[in-house]
């Protein structure tokens, strides 16, 4: 037996009113969106929850050779091929971190690095949510392995 219940209005209409919808939804979610007026400049503060947050991925070859190719892309233009705080854009930008200093991170738990990485701070844009947490990690366990022995 024909089913002819697609004949019926609401069926042709529907999807005009959900594109009415999703326009509408979108419109409201874009404003949302906004970034909230700059708080004025504070002391950098990491919470002590996220220096405490333990690393959960062993710096081992693998996750080197992942934070070593996200470092190419999101990092190497501000501290440098090798690290050392001198890429392309840190003509503009200063005290970029030397990663190869071994002082450099010592007194910072992963949990402060990963926090940094994923928050930005000073000059250095965030990571925010582009980034998977893991990802993360691999970045945290690569610039510790930057640091000259
Ligand atoms: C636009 C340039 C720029 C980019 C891109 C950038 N950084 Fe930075 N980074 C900085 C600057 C500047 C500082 C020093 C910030 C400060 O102390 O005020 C810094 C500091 C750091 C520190 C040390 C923070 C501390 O307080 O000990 C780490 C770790 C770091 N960056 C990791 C990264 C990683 C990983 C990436 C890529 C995902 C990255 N940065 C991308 C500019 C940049």
């Amino acid at each position: 037996m024909k089913n002819n219940l697609s004949n019926h209005a609401i069926f042709k209409k529907a999807p005009l009113a959900l594109l009415a919808l999703l326009v509408f939804g979108f419109g409201l979610w874009a404003q949302q969106d906004q970034p909230p007026a700059k708080p004025p400049a504070t002391e950098y503060k990491i919470p002590p929850e996220a220096a405490a947050k333990v690393n959960p991925v062993k710096p081992g070859p693998e996750s080197l050779a992942k934070g070593k190719k996200l470092y190419g892309f999101d990092c190497e233009m501000c501290h440098g091929k090798n690290g050392d705080g001198k890429g392309d854009m840190a003509t503009d930008i200063k005290n970029v971190t030397d990663f190869t200093n071994p002082d450099a991170l010592k007194n910072r738990t992963d949990g402060e690095l990963f926090y940094v990485i994923r928050k930005g701070k000073g000059e250095m844009p965030p990571e925010g949510d582009r980034a998977k947490d893991d990802d993360i990690w691999h970045l945290v366990n690569y610039v510790r392995s930057l640091a000259k022995k």
